[in-house]
């Protein structure tokens, strides 16, 4: 008997586990479908488009410098620049909102190029995919739980079983279309060793006039250090976070005595004391257990 019920409980559990995989998938991917039917680009616009690790948040963050007043009064720079795809397959954002921001609006994308929506403009950065193993990997570790070793990453990712699939067939993808009009190739690694150049390209593609001052400002605030200094705008965590409503830097929060007392009413500290008096608790039981669990 013990044994026949450990088999249906690890049988159920599996498939309850797939089933609501393959529902999260389905939704994502109507989701997804329903907001690129509906979604018109517009000329104006700029999709930063990359294989991730290749330098997406550092030109989504140039070209906010360079379209705006360059003010950080956002929690997450996806809030000013929204990760198109995600955006919709999440449901965090409908088209309608992605309506309401105004031009140019700026969007961060890992999309393969047949699956962008056309009609707008494009920068492609693309970075040494060594440098790309080595960043995902480390991202692999420390925000999707991954614990295996270099090595195991390795194999994974030349067999593009990671996400967003294969380095080389994006980037191959994209670079049958390098010459475009509407599409501005960079590199990482110009952009590390002569952002001057870089900024002239990306002005010029996107038709700006930006003087020596406004420049001189970018180049400053998209420096590595500085933006390593504002790293919650920029870190993916942050957004992970937003959308489950939590807040980080909350957790070592004021270490101070007597905020009870100012932050309870009167009537729920009369509350509060009367029930400490009158509740009677009968210890621990198994049928809680799993409240323990968490
Ligand atoms: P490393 O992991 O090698 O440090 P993406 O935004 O596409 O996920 O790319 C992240 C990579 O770009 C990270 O690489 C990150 O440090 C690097 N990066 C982001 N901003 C940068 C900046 N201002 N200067 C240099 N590298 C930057």
């Amino acid at each position: 008997m013990k044994f026949v019920l450990t088999k249906i409980l690890s049988a159920t559990s599996y498939a309850t586990a797939k089933t609501r995989d393959a529902l999260d998938t389905a939704l994502r991917v109507q989701n997804f479908a329903r907001g690129i039917l509906q979604f018109k680009a517009r000329p104006s616009d700029i999709f930063v488009v990359t294989y991730p690790r290749s330098g997406t948040t550092w030109v989504q963050y140039i070209l906010y410098l360079l379209t705006t007043d360059g003010s950080m009064e956002f929690e997450h720079i996806t809030q000013v620049c929204p990760w198109f795809e995600r955006s919709l397959a999440l449901g965090l954002q409908t088209v309608d909102d992605l309506e309401s921001y105004s031009n140019p609006r700026i969007f961060k994308s890992h999309l393969p190029y047949a699956w962008t929506p056309k009609g707008a403009r494009y920068i492609y950065v693309v970075r040494n995919s060594m440098d790309v193993a080595v960043s995902y990997y480390n991202l692999y570790r420390s925000h999707l739980g991954f614990s295996g070793d270099f090595t195991e990453f390795l194999e994974r990712f030349m067999k593009g079983q990671v996400q967003y699939r294969s380095w080389q067939e994006h980037v191959t993808g994209w670079e049958a279309h390098k010459h475009d009009n509407s599409v501005l190739w960079l590199t990482f690694k110009e952009l590390k060793q002569n952002m001057n150049a870089c900024l002239d390209s990306i002005a010029t593609f996107l038709n700006l006039q930006i003087d020596a001052d406004k420049l001189a400002q970018v180049q400053k605030h998209c420096s590595f250090e500085s933006m390593k200094l504002h790293e919650d705008k920029f870190d993916h965590i942050t957004s992970l976070l937003i959308e489950k409503g939590l807040k980080s830097g909350q957790f070592l929060r004021k270490g101070k005595i007597g905020e009870g007392d100012k932050f309870f009413t009167e009537e729920q500290k009369q509350r509060f004391r009367n029930s400490l008096q009158q509740t009677k608790f009968s210890g621990p039981s198994l049928l809680h257990l799993d409240l323990f669990l968490r």
